[in-house]
């Protein structure tokens, strides 16, 4: 560092030399005096900058000393580790401004220079508590590294998990979630930009509290590793609850040949949750054109995606709910509904279509399930879900 600053003040001393004896025989004597004033002038400047230079040349020796201290940490920082750790620690105090942008970073080369192992991230939108965590438990035990949990509650709630817990410090920095709003749509940007932060997290699922798995976790590892599509609900409702919702400002972003409408519990892949992340197009649009009775959270990511990444979509969700029974909530279900014929009417209850192929298996998760479900659930488990 000090043979730098050495040889930039050289330069400096060199230079103004060859001017000065150039000029000197050059010039009249009458311009000498004006000279004269020149010289005393850049003198002056000449030695405020190397005083300035020397002053700095010495604090950054001083830095250097001072990082010498924590060589280790100094060594990661500058690798790739940095890259592709994930955070150690989940609670930061960026804004959701800063997190979005930070989010919003994504290699432009196809592949990763060390091995990489995709990890599911399962992303909790929840009120507060999760009266099902125990079946979650039991679900991800013994796959570490192949998952990861993030939870996003009413701000005002703090979760306590024991340390052996999936869930232990999963919780995000979170903000209030209005059902149909705009804010919920916030809240699932923030829990996929908290998820993107980990760079092995392939596909990120949306999940309430409310929400079970429906097979064992190697099951639902390969129906979504293997899928040639992300799971996003989106279709064209031409009555008055889809197409009627619209409003012709939006365009021309967002035609209304593209609006669609869906539930919100998605499955979707790296790119959809980036593409997600970095939206600054249509989220105005949204924003200001799509308030109650257009709920915000059932036609934002559906239409943007439809418009943006259309060929990635399956266009179903791959979460089970019953409307069968009416109203504007679906079905909740308790103690009393947890039997085997209950859930041969998800397993069979119809068709759908997996990399181009019929299958009978078109949910990996289901809700929505009371708290009261749990022991039942957890009895049947092994027996009727696999794990
Ligand atoms: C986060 O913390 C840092 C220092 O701890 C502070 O400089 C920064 O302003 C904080 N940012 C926000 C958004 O609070
Ligand atoms: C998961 O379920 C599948 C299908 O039911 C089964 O073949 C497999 O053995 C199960 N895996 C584990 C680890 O239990
Ligand atoms: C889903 O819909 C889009 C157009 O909205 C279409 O391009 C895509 O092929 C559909 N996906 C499947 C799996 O059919
Ligand atoms: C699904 O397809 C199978 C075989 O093609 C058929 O037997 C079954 O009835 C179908 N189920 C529904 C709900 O359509
Ligand atoms: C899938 O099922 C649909 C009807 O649900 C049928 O029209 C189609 O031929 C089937 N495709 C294959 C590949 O079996």
């Amino acid at each position: 560092m000090q043979n730098r600053v050495v040889q930039l003040e050289e330069g400096k001393d060199n230079g103004i030399t060859v001017v000065r004896t150039g000029q000197y025989k050059a010039f009249p004597t009458k311009l000498l005096l004006l000279l004269g004033f020149f010289l005393a002038f850049a003198i002056t400047v000449f030695i405020i900058s190397v005083s300035t230079i020397k002053y700095t040349g010495f604090q950054s020796v001083v830095t250097t000393v001072t990082s010498s201290f924590v060589p280790c940490r100094d060594d990661e920082s500058n690798g790739l580790s940095k890259w592709i750790q994930p955070p150690a620690v989940l609670m930061h105090n960026m804004s959701d401004e800063e997190l979005l942008w930070r989010a919003s970073f994504w290699p432009r080369r196809k592949e990763y220079p060390f091995k990489r192992v995709p990890k599911i991230a399962f992303m909790f939108l929840t009120k507060g508590p999760l009266p099902l965590a125990s079946l979650w438990e039991r679900f991800l035990k013994g796959h570490n590294g192949l998952y990861s949990v993030y939870l996003h509650p009413h701000p005002s709630f703090t979760a306590k998990f024991p340390a052996n817990s999936v869930f232990h410090r999963r919780q995000i920095l979170s903000q209030v979630a209005e059902w149909g709003r705009m804010s919920m749509c916030d809240a699932e940007k923030r829990l996929l930009a908290n998820a993107l932060l980990d760079i092995n997290n392939e596909w990120f699922v949306l999940v309430s509290e409310s929400c079970i798995p429906l097979y064992n976790f190697t099951t639902i590892y390969s129906y979504i590793s293997r899928s040639k599509h992300s799971f996003m609900g989106a279709f064209d409702d031409p009555g008055p609850y889809g197409r009627g919702r619209y409003n012709g400002n939006m365009e021309p972003e967002v035609p209304l040949t593209k609006w669609r409408k869906g539930s919100q519990w998605f499955e979707i892949n790296r790119d959809l949750a980036a593409t997600i992340v970095k939206d600054t197009l249509y989220y105005p649009k949204f924003k200001e054109f799509c308030r109650p009775a257009c709920y915000v959270d059932e036609h934002y990511f559906p239409t943007m995606l439809t418009i943006e990444k259309p060929a990635v979509l399956a266009n179903r969700s791959i979460t089970w709910v019953d409307w069968s029974r009416g109203g504007p909530h679906p079905a909740t279900f308790g103690r009393s509904d947890i039997t085997e014929k209950f859930f041969g009417r998800i397993f069979d209850g119809r068709n759908c279509t997996y990399n181009g192929r019929n299958t009978s298996m078109c949910y990996l998760f289901a809700r929505k399930f009371a708290p009261s479900a749990l022991e039942p659930l957890l009895h049947i488990a092994p027996k009727i879900l696999g794990f």
